[in-house]
């Protein structure tokens, strides 16, 4: 495993070996719970586009995607901010099997938010899929259906994760120095 000597870097938490093992276990899955269905992944932009595109490679079974944006939480790592769709779907999920993949599920406001609104245009059914599980900031009891791995409370970078927009396209998952 290549890791850049970045300053920011804490400790690596999951290796590329790692995170691509269980995304392989994770995307099995998913391909045997959906093998009947009309699976379609939505993606929340811009931090689940690294896992969900990794995640869908990697099943066996047909696949839709589409893409939407939430506000913005402000830059400051963990601010809180009020949850709103800024850029919505291209597409009805109505009569489908949706997906909502999400790259860290933390308080869980913004997963239950998307729930919650995506539940209401009419899909056939509909779950939660993180990449990263961090329980011990959960505000908002939540069920997640598919999980790669549960992490400790530390601000982690990496695997579409980032800090103020950097860091994304690291392979790995790492833990953020503090300042
Ligand atoms: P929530 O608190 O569950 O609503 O998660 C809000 C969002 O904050 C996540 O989708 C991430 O985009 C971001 N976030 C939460 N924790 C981290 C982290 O450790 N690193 C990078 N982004 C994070
Ligand atoms: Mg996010």
């Amino acid at each position: 495993m290549k890791v850049p000597a970045l300053p920011v870097i804490d400790r690596v938490l999951f290796t590329e070996e790692e995170v691509q093992r269980r995304i392989r276990e994770v995307a099995a899955e998913i391909s045997s719970r959906y093998r009947d269905g009309n699976l379609k992944m939505i993606g929340v932009l811009k931090g689940s586009v690294f896992f969900l595109t990794a995640l869908a490679r990697e099943l066996t079974i047909p696949v839709k995607i589409d893409f939407l944006s939430i506000s913005p939480f402000s830059d400051h790592t963990r601010a809180p901010g009020v949850v709103r769709i800024a850029k919505d779907l291209d597409e009805s999920i109505e009569g489908e099997d949706v997906l909502l993949v999400e790259d860290i599920v933390d308080t869980g406001f913004t997963a239950r938010y998307l729930l919650q609104t995506l539940a209401g245009r009419g899909p056939n059914s509909i779950a939660l899929c993180t990449m990263l599980d961090r329980p011990a900031r959960r505000i908002v009891p939540l069920k997640i259906d598919f999980r790669c791995f549960e992490i400790p409370d530390r601000f982690v970078i990496g695997c579409g994760l980032d800090y103020k927009q950097l860091y994304r396209n690291l392979n790995f998952i790492a833990v953020l120095k503090p300042d």
